[in-house]
């Protein structure tokens, strides 16, 4: 039996409720992405997230809480957070940045309730809490009344759904119901903020909030970016968030980041090239290039030249030169041109540090990581 995929009706709506109320798991929609959802209170349906997703128990959960459940005195009522443990000056970044974001894309991981399954924070004594805004699922966690676990909705390391379609493909053989919302607005997760620090807010994941919008909201407060990989500097090095691994959103084709975006003027497809002398390109066999914006044309003429036997498919995120777009694009991109038998995939690396560009950059990083 397949997952039935449903309409977003009231009806549908109040069954998922009741199927929830089972400690059984689905595939819900979300403004980041897809997730698969499951009581945060019931060991059982943390049991079958982990499951379903073949996710490692070291990885914790994200609890998603309905509109009435804006204040930490309100968390605390519904089992997620601990407030007893929340210093005064966390109060305030707290409520600051949940008047100004939520519900929306901005994970806070805050001191954890003692009634919530160590399951949901793999023994941490944090939980990671988000008021999702998609109306779909602010309807579905008001009906079922209590919060959700919900993990985005692949199995563990594979490219996050962004369409209920796209659960399907991933889980459509272990769960039985995905609720249908369209496709996600943002297209990629949610930002996570540690605010358990007395001195500083950490960024543990680069996500639907950009950086410099946070630092708008709290001017004051000095902000931790997560350890740095590769070519970004960086003064500050918190701790990445755990289950962060450097292997993530990995399509199934072989990718490959190129060193740096595509200029046209010299010979900077090395990779490419560098791929070529591996005689891993089979005969008649696509290969794919995803740029992050601009003109897909030109870098299909470039690659044709540079190899005259293989046919290139080329996909551009944002042609007008949105990051916004790029980002809405990126996951369903992946997944797409992963189903088209290429024997190789590349992709132009996001080095912008604006708006969504630091989380373009580290998806791409994760998606190609060897
Ligand atoms: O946008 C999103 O956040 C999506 C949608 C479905 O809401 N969810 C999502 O969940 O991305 P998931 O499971 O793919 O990522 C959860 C990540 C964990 O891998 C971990 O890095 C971090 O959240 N996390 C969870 N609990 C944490 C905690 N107590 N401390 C630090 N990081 C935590
Ligand atoms: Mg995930």
């Amino acid at each position: 039996m397949r997952a039935k995929i449903l309409d977003p009706s009231f009806e549908n709506i109040s069954f998922v409720a009741d199927v929830l109320h089972r400690s059984e798991v689905v595939g819900v929609p979300t403004e980041t992405v897809y997730g698969l959802a499951g009581d945060c209170h019931s060991p059982l349906a943390l049991a079958r997230i982990f499951d379903s997703k073949e996710r490692p128990t070291f990885d914790p959960l994200i609890v998603h809480v309905g509109i009435q459940a804006k204040g930490l005195e309100s968390l605390e009522e519904a089992g997620v957070v601990d407030p007893s443990r929340v210093s005064d000056k966390q109060r305030e970044w707290f409520s600051r940045l949940t008047n100004k974001f939520w519900p929306g894309p901005l994970t806070l991981v805050l001191p954890k309730h003692k009634y919530l399954p160590e399951l949901v924070t793999s023994g941490l004594d944090t939980v990671a809490v988000r008021m999702p805004r998609h109306p779909v699922m602010l309807s579905l966690l008001a009906r079922f009344g209590k919060p959700l676990a919900a993990p985005s909705a692949n199995r563990f390391g594979h490219i996050s759904p962004t369409r209920a379609q796209a659960v399907e493909q991933e889980l459509g053989d272990r769960i039985g119901f995905i609720l249908d919302g369209g496709e996600s607005e943002i297209g990629l997760e949610s930002t996570i903020l540690n605010l358990s620090a007395q001195d500083e807010i950490q960024i543990l994941r680069y996500g639907g909030i950009p950086i410099e919008e946070i630092a708008e909201c709290l001017p004051e407060v000095r902000i931790a970016h997560p350890q740095k990989t590769t070519e970004e500097g960086g003064e500050s090095s918190p701790k990445n968030a755990p289950g962060m691994l450097s292997k993530h959103y990995s399509p199934d084709t072989p990718f490959f980041l190129l060193p740096r975006p595509l200029d046209f003027s010299g010979s900077n497809l090395d990779l490419v090239q560098a791929f070529r002398g591996t005689q891993k390109l089979q005969a008649g066999r696509p290969i794919g290039m995803i740029r992050i914006q601009g003109d897909p044309k030109q870098a299909a003429e470039r690659l044709h030249e540079l190899l005259p036997d293989t046919p290139v498919v080329v996909r551009s995120l944002s042609e007008k030169g949105d990051l916004r777009e790029s980002a809405h694009q990126l996951f369903s991109t992946l997944r797409e041109m992963d189903a088209l038998g290429l024997s190789a995939l590349f992709s132009e690396p996001c080095n912008e540090t604006k708006g969504l560009g630091y989380a373009i950059g580290d998806r791409l990083r994760r998606a190609a990581a060897p």
